[in-house]
């Protein structure tokens, strides 16, 4: 997978389709060689134009700064000469930044070296590249580390920066990852945007000179963005173009940014914001930055998430869920919000349970003395005992009498004022000096650099979770860090604040799944917040979004697939009319889009209407039996985009082994004098022959909710229970009908014949 070129002086890692050249130049730099496609020659160092003016210093000492500041480096450096986005910068006991890293060594390392305090990938086989750069002024050493996976299109970098000298310093930028590409012309940068309850958004910018920038200033990931960016060829889609994405697994404040150079390179960059950013690296110590992934696909935007999917899933998240079951949840809170008791819950449960439903979420509420609103009580993790008396324990045993699990919602990283934890502890609050912190959702921030804040954190979660079974464990984060001043932290390490809050957060979250390896716990931050790949490696599903419309989830679902496994989305059925948009949509595609992810219900089903709790059975059988497989282990296909298009959106799931697919199709608004839709399906075995059927879950919106007449024509064409080939449904495809409805939805299973 890795290979040294000696004569050349040149180290090449290959994917089973994409290699990824560096080179060693003038004795001492580390510039950029290729990174594509498969190729078969290691050396490939012409590349670099290291030949061409103003040559490298050795040729030509008096412009060295004109060389570093053209060539295609790995690892640039911030002061001394390129002037282009650096990856790092550190600043000495006299107040000044500038480095120059030189080549000390290097080592090739099967498996991979863990990364301490951070999530990061995992699983044989691979190979891990280190090279070892030094400043030999400021006695800094800095390993880059460079691995390939030999199952998937996926390299991973990161960089350990080691004070080896005397002096403290200060590391103001240590990105994980710079790569410099050749710029062809018309690409497109690729980057997300969002808001509460319109989370994911892709974005897609032309490349130029002028920087484009993405980043997070929150404390998390956002709503309004991703730890990604990306690089697309002109006019690259969902099936055709070349595409580059860089990807970090992290969970804070992160910076990105793509600009073309003067000499037609196209550098990108990612890693923790340098804004707010300042570590202080005392004589022998390291710091450790967190993990890019990297991919290149020739195969458009479709080819990079099916990538990134099984990447994820097979090297990411913790093996003990990734391939496993999830339960089938039913969570209270738009059916309830605070005002519930155990009597409430229990009538839920009894309903769910009759109906299959393997686990009751308690979401927000259940705790400290009074959370009858979002003013109080955060930090007091017991029971509120007047709302649930007996507590969690009785709890979980009257949900096992019927056969369900008990899942528990926590904000950990919150605090409000009217609360013991802040009454016995105001100076665990992130504050800056002489200003009252801005309150969100009445709330504060806990100061995680605070080891006694996060031990007391453990300490409470762990007191319930052994109080009772709790499978299932929400993780909410509902406001932005911002007032960053810490009491704890010197004078010289508050610009550690913002990284330590994210180490705070993983270091809970690992000792919860160590001391607990069962249970699953769902990330959430007011929505999809915090929907990164930090969190995917502790929790398999993370919450996509509060907005559970299924018009609204098609087009946040469509960013987030992008990125992630549909596994990763949780994904509930929402009330008939939608909290959040008002919007009245039909049962059977409020079911059939929850169902593109880890499913589940919140809503109040003691309310439903008799016939509709007796369909519920047959949904979850559905998606246990047909959906569950296909999502968890199978390969996703964009067919088509409400967010482009405006009028209908389409995706298929099809399985490994392509004897089995699902289609969804959702309409927007009903057009008038509209025809049927043709889509052209994705993925199938051109040779095979498939059984088509649509699925029918009783509640049919053709048939039952609509009004049909001639102008929206027989299911599928007609072709409903019918034959097709995979070639004729990828190369001719299939008519879906025009039904006089909005949001009408309709599933296709495929099966091999
Ligand atoms: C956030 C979450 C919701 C719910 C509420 C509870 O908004 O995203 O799902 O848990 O908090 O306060």
């Amino acid at each position: 997978m890795i290979t040294y070129n000696e004569k050349a002086k040149t180290w090449k890692l290959d994917t089973p389709h994409t290699s990824y050249i560096c080179a060693l130049a003038d004795g001492k730099y580390l510039p950029h060689v290729y990174y594509g496609k498969s190729v078969s020659d290691t050396d490939l160092s012409y590349l670099t134009r290291t030949d061409e003016g103003p040559f490298v210093p050795s040729v030509n000492p008096a412009e060295k700064q004109g060389f570093l500041d053209v060539c295609p480096m790995e690892y640039p450096c911030s002061g001394t000469g390129d002037s282009r986005e650096a990856a790092i910068s550190i600043e000495n006991e006299a107040g000044q930044e500038g480095l120059e890293l030189t080549f000390r060594s290097f080592r090739i390392i099967d498996g991979k070296p863990a990364l301490p305090g951070l999530p990061a990938s995992f699983g044989e086989p691979c190979q891990t590249l280190v090279i070892t750069m030094e400043d030999t002024i400021l006695h800094i050493a800095v390993e880059l580390f460079y691995t390939v996976f030999d199952d998937v299109d996926v390299l991973t970098r990161s960089t350990r920066i080691i004070n080896e000298g005397e002096e403290t310093l200060f590391l103001t930028r240590a990105l994980s990852v710079s790569l410099d590409l050749p710029e062809a012309g018309g690409e497109e940068v690729l980057t997300f945007s969002g808001t509460w309850a319109r989370e994911h958004r892709p974005v897609r910018t032309p490349a130029g000179p002028t920087a484009i920038v993405t980043k997070s200033l929150r404390g998390e990931s956002g709503h309004d963005g991703q730890p990604f960016i990306g690089l697309l060829s002109e006019n690259a889609d969902y099936e055709n173009g070349k595409v580059y994405g860089l990807h970090l697994v992290y969970s804070g404040d992160y910076f990105g940014s793509a600009r073309v150079n003067p000499f037609a390179s196209n550098r990108l960059a990612l890693g923790i914001n340098p804004d707010h950013f300042r570590w202080k690296l005392l004589p022998g110590a390291d710091f450790q930055t967190p993990e890019a992934v990297l991919t290149y696909s020739d195969a458009g935007l479709g080819g990079m998430s099916r990538t990134l999917h099984d990447f994820y899933r097979r090297h990411l998240i913790r093996q003990r869920w990734a391939f496993e079951n999830r339960p089938v949840l039913i969570n209270n809170w738009e059916a309830t919000y605070f005002d519930f008791n155990t009597e409430k819950l229990l009538s839920i449960a009894e309903e769910a349970s009759k109906a299959g439903i393997d686990l009751l979420v308690v979401d927000d509420g259940w705790f400290g003395h009074d959370r009858s609103e979002p003013s109080g009580s955060l930090g007091d993790w017991f029971v509120n005992e007047q709302k649930l008396p007996g507590g969690v324990h009785y709890l979980s045993q009257k949900l096992h009498e019927n056969n369900m699990k008990l899942g528990l919602w926590f904000e950990p990283e919150m605090v409000s004022e009217n609360s013991d934890l802040y009454r016995a502890h105001p100076d665990w609050v992130l504050k800056l000096h002489g200003r009252q912190p801005a309150r969100c959702r009445d709330q504060y921030v806990l100061d995680f650099s605070n080891p006694d804040a996060v031990n007391y954190i453990i300490l409470s979660i762990e007191k319930i979770l052994k109080s009772a079974p709790v499978a299932y464990l929400k993780w909410d984060m509902n406001r932005p860090l911002c007032d960053a001043g810490s009491a704890y932290l010197p004078v010289d390490q508050q610009g550690e604040l913002w990284h330590r809050h994210v180490l705070g957060l993983y270091r809970i979250q690992e000792t919860l799944l160590s001391d607990f390896p069962d249970l699953l716990i769902e990330n959430c931050s007011s929505g999809g917040a915090r929907f990164d790949p930090g969190m995917l490696y502790y929790s398999p599903q993370i919450w996509t979004s509060d907005d559970m419309d299924p018009i609204e989830r098609a087009m946040i679902n469509e960013g987030t697939e992008l990125l992630y496994p549909v596994s990763a989305m949780g994904s509930h059925v929402c009330k008939e009319r939608n909290d959040i948009t008002g919007r009245r949509v039909p049962l059977a595609t409020r079911v059939f889009s929850a169902m593109i992810g880890s499913f589940g219900y919140e809503l109040d089903i003691t309310e439903l209407p008799a016939e509709e709790k007796t369909l519920l059975p047959g949904q979850i059988a559905f998606y246990e039996k047909v959906m569950r497989p296909l999502i968890l282990f199978g390969d996703y296909y964009r067919l088509a985009s409400l967010a482009d298009n405006g009028r209908y959106d389409a995706v298929e799931l099809v399985s490994k082994d392509r004897s089995e697919a699902i289609v969804f199709f959702l309409q927007g608004l009903a057009q008038p004098n509209a025809k049927s839709t043709l889509i052209r399906l994705q993925g199938l075995n051109p040779e095979v022959a498939y059984l088509l059927e649509k699925v029918d879950l009783g509640t049919d919106a053709d048939s039952a909710s609509h009004e049909k007449d001639f102008t929206d024509g027989p299911a599928l064409g007609g072709l409903d229970g019918g034959r097709l080939h995979g070639d004729t449904l990828m190369g001719a495809g299939l008519h879906v009908e025009h039904v006089r409805e909005d949001f009408w939805s309709t599933m296709i299973h495929l099966v091999k014949e």
